[in-house]
């Protein structure tokens, strides 16, 4: 046998690579291996070794089950259910209809029998933590006042949340915290110069939310968001799970992003091999994707390539909803161009001909640079060339009193809608909340046609087809105080 043999098997196994106080192995310690070697050799015997050599194949089983993706369909009843919060005042003149959030939270908080895993931006449920005496927080309070009833019920209730940057309320987490829920805050701040921005839910690790609400009050009744629940589908919470357990790793005290991360984190569902499964009795393909790429352990798509690969994909159309789009780092120093996706939609529209519609949110914090931006690809458009992009702006209308309320009135979703695939995402369309901030989407590929990919392009269409889409260059736009661009 040769030396260089024996050396690869007592290699660590990538789950002890795990940095641990009890283990200071380091992965690339040839010294440690060198030591265990000769003390293998010396003080175990040839049989010692001899019995290791045996149990190697052993050893090695589970991690190679782990990484050949299986090819058989998910057998769960999965049920998935769009969700969204529409602004209190806002109606729709036709189009769909679908369950509020709050319902949805509610429902999935009073279904919870063993746990609830909740990644959260920041937490502002009640009037309290806004210093407002709004009705409409009603439903945010009665959400947290459910929350805090599992912990004493025996549910094991465990809150990620981004570590503040600067004061932020914190009597929710309190009471979480006091009714024996556990909180761990993450500093992305020093582990990528970002926040923790992903919004998701699991629950039992059998259903899940993902979308664009925060755990705060305006989310439920003030706030424009979209999300998706699904139920009954152990397969994707369990995958969803992987991501929660990363952020709960980063959460601890003076806790650094592994590389490479521990093979128990490592998903079989990505882009390249998407979860075959069953939503509502049609067969799916899904995959959840993350962000920023630090943050994807062996085998997680980063969420910029599922976007792109979304867009690169489309034939016939892409359909766009975020509330922000920027081909900047908007929170760099210097800013920086970051034209990755801005290229990908023009490249659509150029050489397949695709058609791209952009319907990005305007309200009174809206960056100015957005405006420049969104008519330089609007340009693109052209009656002779027939290039078929158009960007429009969604204005929450506000009352007086409404438009008092802070941070609210905006459409907030985060969306795409291709011909080909539907992509749930929590992230703003700018470079840092690909590169630093965590995020995360689930891609839905279902060429049938009654599922999630019809169901959010009538949402897209209905949002666009509504009076609250306006033109860029709409006159009056101005006029309205919610609407700082135009
Ligand atoms: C209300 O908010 C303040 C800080 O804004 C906090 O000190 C207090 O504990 C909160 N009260 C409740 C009942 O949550
Ligand atoms: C999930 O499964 C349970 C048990 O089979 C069933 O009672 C429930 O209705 C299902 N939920 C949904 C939303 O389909
Ligand atoms: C991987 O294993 C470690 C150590 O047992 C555990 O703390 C962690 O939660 C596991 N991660 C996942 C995704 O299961
Ligand atoms: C393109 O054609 C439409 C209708 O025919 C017209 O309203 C629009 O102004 C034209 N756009 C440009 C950029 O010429
Ligand atoms: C998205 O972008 C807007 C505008 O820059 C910003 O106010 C918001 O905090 C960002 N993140 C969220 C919560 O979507
Ligand atoms: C969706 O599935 C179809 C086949 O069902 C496949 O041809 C297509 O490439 C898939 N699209 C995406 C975005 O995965
Ligand atoms: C799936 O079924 C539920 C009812 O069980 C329905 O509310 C939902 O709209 C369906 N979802 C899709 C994508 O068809």
């Amino acid at each position: 046998m040769k030396l260089h043999t024996v050396y690869q098997q007592l290699k660590p196994r990538p789950e002890e690579q795990l940095p641990s106080p009890a283990v200071s192995w380091k992965p690339g310690d040839k010294k440690v291996r060198w030591v265990l070697l000769i003390m293998t050799l010396t003080t175990m015997g040839l049989g010692a070794l001899l019995t290791q050599l045996l149990l190697w194949p052993r050893l090695r089983a589970p991690q190679e089950r782990t990484q050949s993706p299986p090819n058989s369909v998910c057998e769960d009843p999965c049920q998935v259910v769009l969700v969204e919060s529409i602004p209190e005042g806002l109606t729709f003149p036709k189009g769909p209809v679908h369950p509020s959030i709050s319902q949805a939270w509610l429902d999935l908080v009073a279904g919870a029998q063993h746990s609830l895993d909740i990644a959260s931006f920041y937490w502002t449920l009640t009037n309290n933590d806004t210093q407002t005496h709004e009705p409409s927080a009603y439903q945010g309070e009665q959400i947290l006042q459910q929350l805090k009833s599992l912990a004493p019920k025996g549910v094991s209730v465990r809150v990620a949340v981004s570590k503040p940057r600067g004061p932020q309320p914190q009597a929710d987490l309190q009471a979480l915290l006091k009714s024996g829920a556990q909180v761990r805050m993450v500093d992305m701040q020093k582990l990528t110069h970002g926040v923790l921005h992903t919004k998701f839910w699991v629950v039992d690790q059998t259903h899940i939310y993902i979308g664009s609400a925060n755990m705060d009050w305006r989310s439920l009744t003030q706030v424009k968001e979209l999300g998706v629940v699904v139920y009954n589908c152990s397969c994707l919470a369990q995958d969803l799970a992987k991501v929660f357990e990363a952020y709960w790793y980063l959460g601890q005290p003076d806790s650094s992003i592994p590389s490479p991360w521990p093979d128990n984190y490592t998903t079989h569902y990505n882009l390249e091999t998407p979860m075959q499964l069953r939503l509502n009795g049609t067969l799916a393909q899904a995959f959840l994707s993350s962000a920023p790429p630090t943050l994807c352990p062996g085998g997680r798509t980063p969420d910029l390539r599922a976007l792109l690969s979304l867009v690169n994909d489309a034939r016939d159309f892409v359909y766009v909803a975020v509330m922000n789009y920027l081909p900047i780092m908007e929170y760099s120093h210097p800013r920086r161009f970051w034209p990755a996706i801005d290229d990908a939609l023009r490249r659509a529209a150029f050489e397949r001909g695709v058609r791209v519609r952009l319907l990005v949110s305007c309200w009174s914090h809206s960056e100015p640079a957005l405006r420049p931006f969104l008519l330089s690809l609007a340009a693109l458009q052209d009656n002779h060339t027939h290039y078929d992009v158009q960007v429009r702006l969604f204005v929450v209308p506000s009352t007086e009193a409404q438009a008092r309320i802070p941070y609210a009135r905006v459409n907030h979703n985060k969306y795409m809608v291709t011909d080909r695939a539907a992509y749930v995402g929590t992230s703003n369309w700018s470079g840092n909340y690909f590169t630093q901030t965590a995020g995360s989407a689930l891609v839905v590929n279902q060429s049938e046609a009654v599922g999630l990919r019809t169901q959010l392009e009538a949402v897209f269409l209905r949002d666009w087809d509504s009076p609250y889409s306006h033109e860029l260059d709409s006159p009056g736009l101005s006029e309205g105080r919610s609407c700082r661009l135009l």
